[in-house]
């Protein structure tokens, strides 16, 4: 299968995550296992895969949680389906060098792909599902694959908050988003103000291309419990639970910042600038890096009998 075979359904996506987007990821691909390892508890608690589990797992990306899935399902399998074949490629070369025989990878559009038929006990993803033009038709797509009776599980962010402080989204297209009381999260406020100061402190320079800023504002789609109902309209016994996590954005404030920046090929900024954008972050940090809680939707649903 190639990119250019998968690129009907989802086209802006497949191009982000085979472009720009995909080669960050690729590129700091550990990086972005640690910031989101803090929702691994959370999704394997609730996934609860047993020893001879068929797994599925959605926008697996590099494959983190693919490569977990396989070690629970240790008599069973893992299957990571994404559209990024720059994060396929590293999902192969790390399941290769962790010597895990269970976990395979196919580069294919999870709202489209022909799923074997009810193959899977347990579909998974660690934010790999908020991407999909129809998630309705996306989350039938994936249904199909589970067996009756098969399990949904997921993790995606908790709403977006328009306004923080001067109501205004900054270059990084990030805004933040709300907790349970509707208070912007530690780590939504932090991404906010340091797009606001990146915009002010250092002035014009290089901005995300349309991809990214696109992928960025499809993170939130599923943001809204209701969305999340309406998508899962074809499963039972839906549930969304509010969980706050911490995430781990750098080792320290300095490398924090020069991952930001380097999210956007070619944007530099003067040293005066830097040390504004460095004090965002430094309220966060611990001796065990940079970290910010963040609140995510838990996402459970039964495939019918
Ligand atoms: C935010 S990343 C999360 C990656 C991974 N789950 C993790 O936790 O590291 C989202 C992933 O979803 C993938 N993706 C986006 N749209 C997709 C689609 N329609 N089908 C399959 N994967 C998709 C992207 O390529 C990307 O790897």
């Amino acid at each position: 299968m190639t990119t250019e075979k998968i690129a009907a359904a989802n086209s802006r996506q497949v191009r982000a995550w085979n472009g720009d987007v995909g080669a960050h990821w690729a590129a700091h691909h550990g990086r972005f296992d640690r910031m989101l390892g803090g929702l691994n508890d959370t999704l394997f608690e609730a996934a609860a895969i047993g020893a001879g589990d068929r797994v599925l797992d959605i926008g697996c990306g590099a494959g983190g949680t693919t490569r977990v899935a396989a070690r629970r399902a240790a008599h069973g399998h893992a299957v990571g389906v994404d559209i990024s074949a720059p994060l396929l490629d590293v999902a192969r070369a790390r399941t290769a060098a962790d010597g895990i025989p269970n976990a395979a990878y196919e580069l294919a559009d999870a709202q489209v792909h022909a799923f074997p038929a009810a193959a899977y006990d347990v579909a998974i993803s660690r934010g790999g599902v908020m991407f999909f033009a129809d998630h309705a038709a996306a989350f039938e797509n994936i249904g199909r694959a589970l067996r009756p009776g098969g399990r949904l599980v997921f993790v995606c962010p908790q709403p977006v908050e328009e306004a923080v402080e001067t109501g205004e989204t900054g270059e990084t297209g990030e805004t933040a988003h709300t907790g349970e009381t509707g208070e912007a999260s530690e780590e939504s406020r932090a991404l906010a103000l340091f797009g606001r100061l990146l915009e002010e402190e250092a002035g014009p320079g290089e901005q995300p291309s349309a991809d990214a800023l696109a992928t960025r504002a499809a993170m939130a789609s599923l943001s809204a419990p209701d969305r999340i109902h309406e998508a899962l309209a074809a499963y039972k016994d839906v549930t969304v639970t509010p969980v706050s996590i911490e995430a781990v954005w750098g080792e320290t404030p300095q490398d924090t910042v020069d991952f930001m920046l380097s999210r956007t090929p070619g944007r530099a900024v003067a040293p005066e600038a830097r040390a504004a954008l460095e004090d965002v972050f430094r309220p966060y940090a611990t001796e065990s890096g940079v970290r910010m809680r963040a609140g995510v939707w838990l996402v459970t649903a039964v495939r019918p009998s």
